[in-house]
């Protein structure tokens, strides 16, 4: 499985992916809205383990590495979880912070948006994302996701409750837009 974009390739994380991953998720600060926050290189590996090696299986995730292609650096990354049926898809994205305000997780989102509608036929793409986390938020309201839902601390995160915003659309809506 492979995407291109204009300026990016995005391929499944491979193993050899564990240094550059742990720079940027290691950055607690840019990730302070992430749930996991790696320790060590070897969270990585742990991580990548748990991954499914090919997209679409069921209750799994599945995970992109975003490549520039002008460099051929990994610049970030994009998860995909497979709902059981296979109907349904959640997504995340992180960027390295050297790479923000470019417009990378836009088009690469847009493209993985894109992919799970019109390759594999997903009826309803959604993220969870913390209501703070305004450059998440501006992403998925950037490519037309809609606000559906605000859980109030319903997600425990380190010894906290956080409250957790979700954010969808559907196949139909995405399509409407192209
Ligand atoms: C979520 C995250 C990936 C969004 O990154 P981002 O840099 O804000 O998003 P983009 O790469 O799409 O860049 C958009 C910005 O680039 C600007 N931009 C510049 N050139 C652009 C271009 N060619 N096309 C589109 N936008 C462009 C946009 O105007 C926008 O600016 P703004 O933030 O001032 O409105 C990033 O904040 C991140 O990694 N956060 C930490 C991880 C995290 O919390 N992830 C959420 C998990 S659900």
């Amino acid at each position: 499985m492979q995407l291109i974009t204009k300026r990016l390739k995005l391929r499944p994380t491979l193993k050899g992916d564990k240094a550059a991953i742990f720079e940027y998720r290691s950055d607690s600060e840019t990730n302070r809205f992430q749930g996991w926050i790696p320790q060590s290189p070897d969270d990585i590996d742990l991580f990548i383990s748990k991954l499914s090696y090919e997209p679409n299986q069921p209750g799994s995730w599945f995970q992109i590495m975003i490549i520039e292609k002008k460099t051929g650096q990994i610049i970030g990354d994009l998860g995909m979880h497979f709902s059981d049926d296979l109907k349904q898809a959640e997504v995340g994205c992180t960027l390295n912070k050297i790479y923000h305000g470019k417009g990378f997780a836009t088009e690469a989102l847009s493209k993985v948006v894109d992919y799970l509608f019109n390759e594999l036929d997903k009826h309803r793409v959604f993220a969870s994302v913390h209501p703070q986390n305004s450059s998440s938020i501006n992403l998925l309201e950037r490519l037309g996701f809609r606000k559906e839902a605000h859980f109030v601390e319903s997600y425990y995160n380190n010894g906290i409750w956080e409250d957790d915003v979700i954010y969808a659309i559907l196949k139909c809506e995405w399509n409407a837009t192209l």
